[in-house]
């Protein structure tokens, strides 16, 4: 795509989306941003407001007609907007369906109707039965445990129909993502954040279960990277979904460890019970990224949790 073009991004002012406006800025495409901040933080924004070539609108993308303003002009949309939280959404099922799946049915439409050329999905591993063979490979067995990843499901294959119907698409689907800006200050907040905060501060944390478990953490740069990759392709991507991830499982035990050794501190853990709905394992098959998007994630853990430790420490 031109550099000129236009890209919308939803879920602008949360953790990834800020990272993408960033990312699409500095290689010169005009970006507006759009996020109804319900989650998400302005001081985010504050490097892409720095830039021309940015607007920020304040807005609900489940409204079909705020969908159509944002659109307008627009050649691709990085669909980010999401109740992005597992447990809030069994909470509000509701809310997680407005803002995950109708919001992703809406600005598909708008998009549609604007000439876009592609649109780019924030799908989820959440997507996944626990009982899926590992490597998680992505034409396995998809069984929702959450409202959260029905919502991210069946927005799949929203897109998967529209680009049967002329907006190319793709589902990337993120493992878990983590990097500066991940908050920390929600009741919900994700292992890295929530650890490295605690750490920081001097206190004990809290590992549920055994801390066996293992995740495929990715860095926030190597997801900015897969989602340029994927926008700028030049074949379509017929609305396909794809693992980003980087192919290597950590444990929580051993994440609590690393953090640790990175903030100078000594480590004080304690179990409490496993919580409903957790996955033992999740790690995925990276193999479809490197064939059709030619990505591989670049960045180790060790270097991005000190990424994430020297962020927490300055904010
Ligand atoms: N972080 C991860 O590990 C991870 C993993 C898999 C998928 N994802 C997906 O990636 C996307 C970004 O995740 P994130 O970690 O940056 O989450 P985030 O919560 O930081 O960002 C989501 C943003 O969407 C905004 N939003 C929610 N509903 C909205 C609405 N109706 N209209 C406009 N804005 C709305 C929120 O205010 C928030 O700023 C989400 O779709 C999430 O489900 C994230």
């Amino acid at each position: 795509m031109a550099k000129v073009d236009l890209v919308v991004v939803t879920g602008a002012a949360g953790f990834i989306g800020s990272h993408l406006c960033d990312a699409l800025l500095a290689k010169g495409y005009r970006v507006r941003g759009a996020d109804d901040m319900s989650a998400g933080e302005h001081s985010n924004l504050e490097s892409a407001r720095a830039h021309d070539g940015f607007e920020f609108h304040q807005a609900d993308v489940s409204d079909l007609d705020v969908c159509r303003k944002l659109c307008a002009g627009a050649t691709a949309v990085l669909h980010e907007a999401a109740q992005s939280s597992v447990p809030a959404s069994v909470e509000a099922p509701e809310r997680a369906h407005k803002d995950t799946c109708t919001s992703t049915l809406h600005m598909l439409t708008a998009a549609r109707e604007a000439g876009a050329r592609r649109f780019l999905l924030a799908a989820s591993a959440a997507c996944y039965s626990e009982q899926a063979p590992q490597p998680l490979v992505e034409k396995t067995l998809l069984w929702p445990l959450s409202p959260y990843a029905a919502a991210k499901i069946a927005s799949e294959q929203y897109v998967k129909a529209f680009a049967g119907m002329g907006l190319d698409g793709v589902c990337l689907r993120y493992f878990n993502v983590y990097g500066p800006r991940h908050s920390a200050k929600s009741s919900y907040a994700n292992v890295i954040p929530a650890f490295t905060r605690r750490i920081l501060d001097g206190g004990e944390i809290t590992v549920y279960g055994d801390g066996e478990q293992t995740r495929d953490f990715v860095h926030v740069s190597d997801v900015v990277r897969a989602n340029l990759l994927a926008l700028e392709r030049e074949k379509p991507l017929g609305g396909i979904s794809i693992n980003i991830a980087t192919g290597h499982s950590t444990s929580i035990n051993a994440l609590a460890h690393s953090i640790a050794k990175a903030c100078g501190r000594e480590l004080e853990l304690k179990h409490q019970d496993v919580r409903a709905g957790d996955f033992k394992h999740s790690l995925a098959d990276v193999s479809l990224a490197k064939s059709e998007l030619g990505f591989e994630a670049q960045v180790g853990l060790d270097a991005g949790i000190a990424s994430v430790v020297e962020w927490m420490k300055q904010a």
